[in-house]
């Protein structure tokens, strides 16, 4: 869980992991925080129990920064699209933001719409480093040209906000 990390870094529990679901009590029974209060990391957790799109706007209307950003929620492409904007003002300089089921249709095309319109602010992020097999398997090489990987990261190299007349490039 992430959610450790912090733990394992020897950080204090100040609830530095913000984590939003709006489904977490009526859907999930509250699994997440359960497994979370067992393994004694509540502390470590802020929770918010609304829909991501509507919490991250609060935050960023609050100047809350954060890195990295893990992007799991809806997976509609209005709904990861949305989060995106809004993590991406959220996020620090050269912060991390990862989208989970990249390969899903809705998260490919938000990939695809930074690819094309803000690749000078958000560059892939190369995150073979961190799998146990350094990313040399066959199966996670082919799975980059098939559209079929499961993570994919950007880091933010410029500011998130665009001129509102800047060109649009079609993909
Ligand atoms: C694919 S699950 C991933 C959960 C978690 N990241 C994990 O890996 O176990 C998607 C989660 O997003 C939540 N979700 C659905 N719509 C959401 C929304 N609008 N805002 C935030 N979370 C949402 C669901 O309740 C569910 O817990």
């Amino acid at each position: 869980m992430v959610t450790s990390s912090h733990r394992d870094l020897g950080r204090n529990a100040l609830g530095q992991h913000v984590v939003i679901d709006p489904y977490q009590q009526a859907v999930w029974d509250n699994c997440g925080l359960v497994a979370a209060e067992r393994a004694d990391l509540s502390g470590y957790l802020d929770f918010r129990e609304r829909s991501s799109s509507r919490e991250l706007a609060k935050l960023s209307g609050e100047g809350f920064q954060v890195d990295p950003a893990y992007i799991d929620g809806s997976h509609l492409i209005e709904d990861v699209f949305v989060d995106f904007y809004f993590v991406s003002r959220l996020l620090s300089e050269r912060g991390i933001v990862l989208f989970d089921d990249s390969s899903s249709a809705h998260v490919w095309k938000v990939l695809r719409f930074i690819e094309t319109n803000l690749k000078a602010n958000f560059v892939p992020f190369d995150l073979r480093s961190y799998r146990a097999d350094a990313g040399r398997s066959l199966k996670y090489r082919l799975a980059g040209p098939l559209r079929r990987r499961q993570l994919q990261a950007f880091q933010k190299v410029g500011p998130a906000e665009r001129a509102w007349n800047s060109d649009f490039c079609n993909f």
